[in-house]
């Protein structure tokens, strides 16, 4: 595995509490209206962070295993499933050089496929679109450049924007339940600034 290029690490380490806080993401509610939960539905959370979102879902009754890059997140994750009393399969590894040899309903990563590294993207999707059960969802998000948004303060040399559109092109096979591009203000660094982002809810139909 490559070594560990995030700050992530550092500062779930550091943070007394919750770095992301323990609110699950809107996408969470978003994804189980479509596929509500069941014990034999099977969830991925793509660099889980320190796994509100997971523990979310593993709650809510589904099969939840979850990845980030960082020991620290992934503890974390294990601490708070256990806390809430349910089981995550909960494991380090890169988006780089993922190797996941199962098969899931609902694959979803929020705010970090900027991580992915150019000559890996292609190779990325075409795996998680395997991994995908017929009848199953993949939920991404990611940070596209904009000529009138300034880089946000606290982007790190690691990270890449992409173009407007290009998350939808991996896609172009499936269904999409969801396909926009939002503009919102961010506060993180504690210096005020806007992202655009590309959603996609898209269905694997066959
Ligand atoms: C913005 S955070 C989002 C965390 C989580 N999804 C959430 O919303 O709470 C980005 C996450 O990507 C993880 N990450 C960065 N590079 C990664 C990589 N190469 N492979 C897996 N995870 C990575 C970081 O450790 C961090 O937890």
């Amino acid at each position: 595995m490559n070594q560990v290029k995030t700050n992530y690490e550092k500062w779930y380490e550091e943070c007394d509490g919750y770095y992301w806080g323990l609110e699950p993401a809107e996408l969470c509610y978003e994804i189980e209206k479509i596929i509500p939960a069941d014990k034999d539905i099977k969830v991925l959370d793509i660099g889980c962070g320190e796994g509100k979102d997971a523990v979310y879902f593993a709650k809510k009754g589904y099969k939840v295993s979850a990845f980030d890059i960082t020991e620290s997140g992934i503890r974390k994750t294990k601490a708070l499933a256990q806390k809430e009393g349910v089981e995550i399969d909960a494991f380090v590894a890169d988006i780089n050089d993922m190797n996941i040899n199962d098969e899931f309903d609902i694959i979803y990563s929020t705010g970090t496929i900027q991580y992915l590294e150019e000559d890996k993207k292609d190779i990325f999707f075409e795996k998680v679109k395997k991994m995908t059960r017929a009848g199953g969802i993949n939920w991404f998000n990611v940070f596209v450049d904009k000529p009138f948004l300034p880089l946000p303060p606290d982007w790190d040399e690691t990270e890449a924007m992409w173009n407007t559109g290009d998350l939808f092109s991996h896609y172009k096979d499936w269904m999409f339940l969801r396909s926009d591009e939002i503009i919102f203000d961010c506060n993180s660094s504690g210096v005020p600034h806007k992202h655009c982002m590309d959603v996609v809810i898209a269905k694997k139909v066959q």
